[in-house]
């Protein structure tokens, strides 16, 4: 039998009128991988955040190493062997990514100087152990999420750890990446590692997980073997029913031209990408971490310039652009990035949701709360957005209720064409067919969608037609019977052994 590296015991935490977690338990064997699954707002973040002392329990306790243990704070658990790589992100954006990853574990020359050299050099070695080009002098600011992400996975490794805990590190990166994730997390179990792996994508806790354990409301479901359940029945003890098929039908009629892109190029990080997208349809953007499908949104919405070519929406050719003239235009953007682009994190939900289109509440310039309360509620409740009320802070949300919030607003607020930069992120299973669901029925009402995802299955099957980008030129279109996670990855990978950062 394993050794035993971790036991909670009937751990419980309460927050004002919420039970977080009821009398959990949970345990973690030497060279293990456990899941841990639910759904959004199910006490999964919760757990690992007692776990790692970043919050004290109310009940309970938790033995480490052996050891009853009591964190005063993340420091301590980190000092004994804990290393985890947070939901949200904990990086510092005005710093390199070098130092973010040796942030308080700096390589040290004589006279405890900082030996910058070392820690780049060794910055690099970790960044292109996972493939993955990413100067290590460059500020975290300037990263995609998903490159972001990619940093916050390089530092959780670079720490000489017993028990590694990742929550959602696959979310928002590709395929490609978190395979390159998996490998490594395959020679720490080798080494005896124990180590705890959240996430909402099901296929790759088959793939890599010995068990998985399910919470439900902050209640313990059951721990399994993952040899012995399946996925439907995985997804059964998650959300409490089965679920029908995950993604609504295809097949309905495309109308007029919405967008038209030519040659546009985003500074150097777009380059010459023309394509069209019409009214009732689901186009696909897929492509590798880094092969700047963000940006491009970016340069549409114009939150970023567009240096050569043009586009236009809804037949009229678009000048001059901005965030709030593309708003006005019928623009909608759902960007990945929710904490710092999407959210006002210390607002209410309802805030959240209506900030875009508060006029409509209005009574001769005066708001109509009760109606603007109505309208949160019903949002709330398609959506299945976890909270007392909707006064609660956005801050106090669990990320994948984040995401829903942030859907809600765009969809409300979108005219003739949405973007949806990983629109999906961090979202159950269960709410991720009703927004797949939502998506068509959008699509189906004459919206235009421009849906961007890493995430292969869904590309697949929701889009009717994909593009391909790489390395931030078009690779290749797809339709109908062509589309397939393997002619996808096939064209985001061709000749990537030519890739040269920039
Ligand atoms: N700091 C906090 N203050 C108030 N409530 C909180 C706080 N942190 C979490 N909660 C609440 O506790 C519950 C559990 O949240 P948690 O973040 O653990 O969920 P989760 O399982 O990680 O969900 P997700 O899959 O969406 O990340 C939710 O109802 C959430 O709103
Ligand atoms: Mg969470």
């Amino acid at each position: 039998m394993a050794e035993t590296v971790l036991q909670v015991k009937s751990v419980t935490k309460h927050f004002p009128g919420v039970v977080a977690l009821n009398q959990v338990d949970f345990n973690n064997y030497a060279g293990e991988i456990h899941a841990l699954v639910g759904e959004n707002g199910a006490g999964k973040s919760t757990l690992i955040k007692v776990i790692a002392g970043a919050y004290q329990p109310d009940g309970g306790e938790i033995i480490f190493g052996g050891q009853k243990t009591v964190w005063d704070s993340p420091h301590q658990s980190r000092e004994a062997g804990i290393s985890v790589i947070y939901q949200e992100f904990n990086l510092f954006p005005d710093l390199t990514v070098a130092e973010n990853i040796f942030m308080g574990n700096e390589p040290l020359k004589a006279f405890r100087l900082i030996d910058y050299p070392k820690m780049i050099k060794e910055s690099d070695e970790l960044l292109s152990k996972f493939g993955i080009c990413i100067e290590p002098l460059k500020k975290v600011k300037d990263l995609s999420v998903a490159e972001q992400q990619m940093v916050e996975i390089a530092k959780g490794m670079c720490n000489q750890t017993k028990l590694f805990i990742l929550d959602e590190p696959t979310a928002g990166i590709s395929d490609q990446e978190a395979e390159t994730l998996f490998e490594r997390l395959a020679v720490l179990k080798a080494e005896g590692v124990s180590v705890i792996y959240i996430s909402h994508r099901l296929g790759e806790i088959f793939q890599i997980a010995d068990r998985v354990t399910v919470l439900k409301d902050g209640n313990l479901v059951d721990t399994f073997d993952t040899k012995a359940i399946d996925k439907n029945t995985l997804v059964s003890k998650m959300v409490g029913r089965d679920l029908e098929d995950i993604y609504p039908p295809k097949g309905g009629e495309a109308g007029g031209e919405a967008l038209s892109i030519k040659s546009l190029s985003v500074g150097h990080l777009v380059k010459d990408v023309s394509f069209s997208l019409r009214q009732g349809e689901i186009l696909g953007l897929a492509g590798l971490v880094g092969s700047r499908r963000t940006e491009l949104a970016h340069g549409l919405f114009g939150s970023l310039p567009i240096t050569a070519g043009s586009y236009k929406l809804g037949g009229r050719e678009v000048s001059a652009t901005n965030p709030q003239a593309s708003i006005r235009s019928g623009l909608g953007f759902l960007t990945e990035d929710r904490k710092n682009e999407g959210l006002v994190l210390g607002q209410s939900i309802e805030a959240n949701i209506t900030m875009p289109i508060l006029a409509q509440f209005a009574n001769n310039s005066l708001v109509d709360f009760k109606r603007e309360k109505n309208f949160c509620q019903q949002e709330m409740d398609k959506y299945a957005i976890v909270a007392k009320s909707g006064e609660v802070l956005v801050n106090n949300l669990s990320g994948g209720n984040q995401q829903k919030v942030l859907f809600s607003r765009w969809v409300q607020a979108c005219g003739g064409v949405l973007i949806l930069d990983e629109p999906t992120r961090g979202v159950d299973v269960g709410a991720k067919v009703e927004i797949y669901k939502i998506i068509r029925d959008l699509a189906e009402s004459g919206l235009a969608i421009l849906l961007i995802s890493s995430e292969l299955q869904e590309v697949v099957g929701m889009c009717d037609r994909v593009v391909v980008m790489k390395e931030g030129r078009l690779a290749g279109e797809l339709e109908n019977d062509q589309i397939s996670e393997e002619s996808i990855m096939h064209l985001a990978t061709l000749s990537r052994e030519n890739f040269v950062c920039d």
